[in-house]
């Protein structure tokens, strides 16, 4: 802080100068209800505003918490007043004051303020109280900062934070495949082509065939990474670019991947119920809720599950596929996930390997996440023989020639194995109970959204 500053009592200036540089004197606003009495520093965007005869009420954010802040006409300077006149929804602004309890302030505190000054007036925030789901879309850049988005970008990090914890705590090691790839492998209708140089590529569905292929140099990877599809489904849980963690397992058959799965989900449930419990109660999901899922989750295999359906009343043969309706009705009533197991296989990707029990399917598992949400993880145990690969490979009309080098790694050394992908923006979407996986990402793309 400059002396002429201080000589002049420019409080502007004084609020401006150094205060904010020294780490101990800014007051996150989370800390704010800690501080009762003591006279604090915060800076933060305007979160709202609100006028009474010579007072202000200025509530401030700063991605940690959102405190009142009073103004009053006779109780601070012209200057101070009149930042206070003129800030806008989310113009920046810095403040002095003193913590006081007051029953009537939203967190039951608030800071009388002493010194208040605009950093960063800007525009009139364009962002009003009944805009349409569509429109905060398009300004997606400016409504990423609604409280309800950031916070299930808290509870994602959380997600994503927690399962590396659990996989590394188990001696997985993350790995990154590449993203641009000459073949699919989910199924050639849903690949985004783009031109690389002189040939056509496409963009990544899946790591899994890539961690198939380095799980022989070491048996314990996962893959946490886009996943593109040109999926044209607009529902709730489907977009064109999702991140999805892709653990593979050498030496694991499919019991060993839901074991897994099923010690992982609970694992995370446990982390989220303890270390973001407010954020959860906000998005009105009682951390209770997660606390009680318990390994292991019931399996059901595709047979029973048509059956279950029949008897529900729902038209349904052998054979069909079950869709967002059917996982609907199958997990509405259920508090815990639950394993379909055992897919038709030519339902079924071309490298799940067939069920010996019944070579009419597979051995998979789709977790299933309960409420009604269904799919949140894909899995399988591989094949790992190489002529059943090329007779499934045949059978479901794959180009052997874009496939060469995964056939490759059938020929030398190759084991048992199994993985699954989980989609974490649909993890989230049932644990905050949201409306749509598409708040659960910053930027959502989708059929009809590639702006902003
Ligand atoms: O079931 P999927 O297609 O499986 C795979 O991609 C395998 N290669 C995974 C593996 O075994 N390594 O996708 C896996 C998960 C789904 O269960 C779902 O949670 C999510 O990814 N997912 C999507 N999430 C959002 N939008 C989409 N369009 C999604 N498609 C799949
Ligand atoms: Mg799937």
């Amino acid at each position: 802080m400059s002396l002429k500053a201080l000589k002049e009592h420019k409080l502007a200036e004084i609020i401006g100068a150094g205060l904010e540089s020294e780490d101990k004197a800014l007051t996150r606003l989370d800390d704010v209800k800690n501080r009762i009495g003591e006279e604090i520093f915060v800076r933060g965007w305007v979160y709202r505003k609100r006028h009474l005869n010579d007072v202000n009420f200025v509530l401030v954010r700063d991605g940690f918490g959102i405190i009142q802040s009073t103004i009053r006409k006779n109780e601070v300077d012209k200057s101070s007043w009149d930042y206070s006149e003129e800030v806008y929804i989310e113009s920046v602004v810095k403040l002095i004051g003193t913590v006081i309890e007051d029953e009537r302030a939203p967190e039951g505190v608030e800071i009388k303020v002493r010194e208040f000054k605009t950093e960063f007036k800007g525009d009139p925030f364009p962002i009003s109280k009944d805009q349409s789901t569509e429109m905060l879309l398009d300004i997606r850049h400016l409504s990423v900062r609604k409280q309800g988005i950031m916070n299930a970008l808290k509870l994602k990090a959380q997600l994503v934070r927690s399962c590396r914890e659990f996989l590394d705590n188990r001696e997985f090691i993350e790995i990154q495949p590449p993203m641009l790839n000459v073949s699919a492998c989910e199924g050639g209708s849903t690949l985004f082509e783009v031109k690389y140089f002189d040939k056509i590529a496409y963009l990544s569905q899946s790591g899994q065939l890539y961690s198939e292929a380095v799980v022989a140099a070491y048996p314990l990877v996962y893959v946490m990474a886009p996943s593109f599809r040109a999926e044209p489904s607009r529902t709730p849980r489907h977009m064109t670019e999702f991140w999805q963690l892709e653990p593979e397992m050498a030496f694991y058959n499919q019991n060993m991947n839901m074991k897994l799965q099923e010690e992982m989900i609970e694992y995370v449930c446990h982390e989220l119920a303890k270390k973001q419990k407010s954020i959860l109660e906000r998005f009105k999901r009682d951390p209770k809720d997660l606390l009680a899922i318990k390994a292991p989750f019931d399996r059901i295999t595709y047979t029973k599950a048509i059956d279950m359906l029949k008897e529900k009343g729902i038209e349904i043969k052998w054979g069909d596929g079950i869709g967002l309706d059917e996982e609907k009705i199958l997990t509405k009533e259920l508090s815990q996930p639950v394993f379909l197991t055992n897919q038709p296989k030519v339902l079924r990707a071309f490298y799940m390997k067939e069920n010996p029990e019944d070579p009419r399917t597979v051995l998979d598992a789709d977790m299933l996440a309960p409420e009604g949400i269904g799919e949140i993880i894909g899995g399988s145990e591989r094949i790992s023989d190489y002529n059943e690969l090329i007779l499934r490979m045949k059978a479901q009309n794959l180009n052997q020639k874009d496939y060469e080098w995964y056939l490759d790694i059938h020929k030398y050394g190759q084991v048992p194995h199994s993985g699954f992908g989980m989609g974490t923006e649909r993890v989230i979407r049932w644990m905050a109970k949201l409306e749509t996986i598409r708040d659960a990402i910053p930027f959502p793309r989708t059929m009809n959204r590639l702006y902003p």
